[in-house]
């Protein structure tokens, strides 16, 4: 696969550890997926998705949106797409279970999905793990219907010692601070109307460490 996975390497750097990281993911995914999430989905996302629709998960790491995706839509197709060795194992795992399926596949290359055929989607925590997230924009905008709606949700700009939280100062923290800390809920907004999608909204979130983005391919 690494032929076609350029991303791998850069992913190493990032995630460090593999199983830890695939660990911390299954760890804090109720966090990510809970209500203020199902609120914004409900409000944004759902309206583009009809009960037997087609939802695709863009670095969907373990399968952490898949069970909750489940209990709110029961009867939809569920994708998932993934390149990191341990994310495919669980998430293939739970997929199994939940009638889902993975596609192993490097977000910033032509994906393995025809045009126009997700009603909607999800980029959870993705996108400042890309040094050029706009090849990955670009094909989410491919795949999803015209109408379709992605709820993109990733970390944004803050101050050092906010981002700190009392960690220690290190060079490692640095890195994470460069990689988690790039853009602002703005420039999120302004890389997306670049690949092509309406922002709907843009919610802030924890003190402005994060922000949700609905997005719209228009119709
Ligand atoms: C921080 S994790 C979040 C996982 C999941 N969305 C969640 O919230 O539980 C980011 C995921 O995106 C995946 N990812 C990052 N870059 C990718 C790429 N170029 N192609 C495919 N997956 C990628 C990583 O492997 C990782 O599993």
């Amino acid at each position: 696969m690494s032929d076609h996975a350029p991303s791998l390497p850069h992913l190493r750097g990032h995630h460090g550890h593999f199983e830890a990281f695939c660990a911390l993911m299954q760890q804090t995914a109720a966090g990510r997926f809970g209500p203020v999430w199902w609120g914004v989905w409900q409000q944004y996302i759902a309206p583009s998705l009809p009960d037997d629709g087609h939802v695709v998960d863009f670095g969907c790491g373990p399968g952490g949106f898949f069970a909750s995706l489940r209990a709110h839509h029961p009867r939809v197709r569920l994708t998932g797409v993934e390149i990191q060795p341990a994310m495919l194992l669980a998430a293939r795992e739970l997929a199994q279970k939940l009638g889902a399926e993975v596609v192993e596949a490097d977000l910033t290359q032509p994906l393995p999905l025809p045009d126009a055929t997700a009603d909607a989607a999800a980029a959870v925590m993705v996108l400042h793990e890309m040094p050029d997230p706009l090849p990955a924009l670009r094909e989410m905008h491919r795949v999803l219907k015209p109408g379709g709606a992605l709820l993109l949700y990733d970390w944004t700009r803050q101050p050092l010692r906010t981002y700190l939280e009392g960690r220690v100062l290190d060079a490692e923290i640095l890195q994470h601070f460069r990689e988690h800390c790039l853009y602002t809920s703005d420039d999120l907004a302004f890389l997306a109307q670049n690949a092509g999608f309406e922002v709907q909204e843009v919610i802030g979130r924890k003190d402005n460490g994060y922000a949700m983005l609905a997005l719209r391919r228009p119709a």
